[in-house]
């Protein structure tokens, strides 16, 4: 058994499912031409109508929490109006799981910002901190009855993956999209949150996210506030512990000193990577891969965990795992077996406190578009008609027994 309150859940993020996020700088990154975005995001999978719909079929799976975004972009479409419409509507989003039974956990940027913010910056911006401060205090201010809070999702996400998400590059094509992009954000490519560089990251982003903490704090004392962070289990091959030491210091080292203290640390974990002698890393050669090209590899999410806990004994909450291919088979043993060692992890010490499966729905990939296929319930775009695929039981099945 998991222990007792363990949350079970399901994740999203909001441009991902809701359609329609017109002043958000993806948006607008979208449409460029030509665009690093393989497809535009246009409605995505219509959450913004269908919340109720979605939120009903997770908690009749048997799941009890579901992770969220709000979307800064349509809350402050421009700078300094707050949308009294759009709070609204996260509210009714709140009230719609609380209706369930479902406990709302909110993420307050997941890698989406208003284009007005971009334009000035992003992350690059030192004015970042104080602005996303100042729209958690009106969006915390505004909303009522969530348990917990994300502030800022995977802030380390651009030093572990920017380059290779982006493939900006020399030749006329990446030259063309990356001109096409800055001129969308009026200056550098930087601006764009999956391209912001680790220095910035390390400075406005952890003030971000520290000042967004206290103003969600302030009105919601009671509620859980963390960060989300990305994480693979580096592995060494014999030889190469330094040059994994080195990388766990880049990629992990400032954003976990900055998230230990905090009532959590959002762990999101999909894969393992071998680093060798030679510097390059990767996943182990011959080992089955996902859709998206990682190894599949279900234990890395419990040694994950471990590292996160040796390194800062601050509490855990598996903030986003998943699978993504369409063998919905695979995605069922794939979770079963990252339960089972995440099971063995809280017993042996671990303070593990939940687990949200990514994701609720098939959604739009960033960058990959619409083809990778991650979710417990598919959508057929054309209808958005949702079919609950078989692993979502499996998953709901041990959420209801609380074991496996
Ligand atoms: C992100 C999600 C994304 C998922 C799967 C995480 O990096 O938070 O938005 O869809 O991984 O790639």
């Amino acid at each position: 058994m998991f222990p007792d309150g363990f949350i079970w859940g399901a994740a999203t993020a909001a441009h991902q499912v809701e359609g329609g996020n017109v002043s958000s700088d993806c948006w607008a990154l979208e449409h460029a031409r030509p665009s690093f975005f393989r497809e535009p995001s246009g409605d995505a999978v219509d959450q913004y109508h269908r919340f109720g719909e979605d939120v009903a079929i997770l908690a009749g799976l048997g799941l009890r929490a579901y992770r969220f975004s709000i979307e800064w972009a349509r809350i402050e479409p421009e700078e300094g109006f707050f949308s009294q419409a759009a709070l609204d509507h996260y509210q009714r989003c709140i009230d719609a799981c609380a209706a369930h039974g479902v406990l709302a956990a909110l993420t307050f940027q997941h890698f989406t910002l208003p284009l007005w913010q971009a334009r000035r910056g992003g992350f690059t911006d030192a004015g970042l901190a104080d602005r996303f401060a100042r729209f958690c205090d009106h969006a915390a201010g505004a909303l009522r009855g969530f348990d917990i809070a994300c502030t800022l999702n995977e802030l380390n996400l651009p030093v572990m993956f920017g380059d290779s998400m982006i493939k900006d590059g020399a030749d006329a094509e990446a030259v063309a999209k990356r001109l096409a992009a800055e001129n969308v954000l009026g200056g550098s490519l930087q601006h764009f949150f999956l391209a912001t560089p680790r220095r910035a990251l390390v400075t406005n982003g952890v003030r971000a996210h520290r000042q967004a903490r206290d103003a969600i704090k302030a009105h919601h004392p009671g509620v859980k506030v963390g960060v989300t962070l990305a994480l693979q289990d580096e592995q060494a091959e014999p030889g190469a512990e330094a040059l994994r030491d080195h990388r766990r210091a880049d990629f992990y080292g400032a954003f976990l000193d900055a998230a230990a203290g905090d009532d959590f640390i959002g762990v999101q974990t999909y894969t393992r990577v071998i680093v060798r002698k030679d510097a390059t890393f990767g996943p182990e050669p011959g080992h089955k891969l996902t859709t998206m090209g990682y190894e599949d590899r279900p234990q890395a999410l419990a040694e994950t965990c471990r590292y996160v806990w040796e390194q800062t004994r601050t509490p855990i909450i598996i903030t986003e795992n998943g699978w993504a291919g369409e063998d919905d088979a695979r995605r069922a043993a794939f979770i079963r077996e990252a339960l089972t060692d995440v099971h063995a992890a809280i017993k042996s010490g671990v303070d593990i406190r939940g687990y949200f499966y990514w994701s609720l729905l098939d959604n739009y990939e960033w960058l990959l578009g619409y083809d990778q296929k991650f979710g417990l319930i598919a959508v057929d775009r054309a209808t958005q008609r949702r079919t609950i695929k078989p692993s979502a039981a499996v998953l709901g099945g041990i959420a209801r027994t609380n074991g496996l």
